[in-house]
């Protein structure tokens, strides 16, 4: 993937660290996720207080795009820091791993995670999930 696309994925999730809903950990995290048709699709993360009805901002992304019939993706990347402020990469969580492995293929799947558009680093799905769970 270029670079260029790499820095326009970063700045789109960065775009999306404003709207997390997040009043209890006040963890904002952003997503961006590429469609093989070169759409993006960005996701926040939205809090509740039952706590584990919250939403992490890649399913966010991954929901928004697939009920909008779009179900190829090539990328997403993810930021996120406490108040909105990204220090560290922000690696998925173990469900949104597994969520996205319904819909992108392992080894071309790529998943960026930025601290700034200059610093960033790129792991395919398989290299992030190396056994998803699948029916058998
Ligand atoms: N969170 C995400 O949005 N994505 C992840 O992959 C991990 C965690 C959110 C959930 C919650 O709102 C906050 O980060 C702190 O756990």
């Amino acid at each position: 993937m270029q670079d260029e696309t790499i820095r326009m994925l970063i700045r789109r999730a960065m775009d999306m660290l404003p709207t997390a809903y997040v009043p209890y950990s006040h963890f904002h995290v952003g997503a961006a996720l590429l469609t093989k048709s070169g759409k993006v699709y960005g996701g926040c993360n939205i809090e509740n207080k039952s706590y584990p009805a919250t939403v992490c901002a890649e399913r966010t992304a991954v929901f928004k795009a697939v009920s909008e019939g779009e179900r190829e993706f090539q990328a997403i990347c993810v930021v996120g820091g406490q108040d909105g402020i990204v220090e560290d990469y922000c690696p998925p969580c173990g469900i949104c791993r597994q969520v996205l492995s319904e819909f992108c293929e392992p080894d071309a799947f790529l998943i960026i995670l930025a601290r700034a558009e200059e610093d960033y680093k790129v792991y395919t799905l398989r290299e992030m999930l190396p056994h998803q769970f699948d029916l058998i």
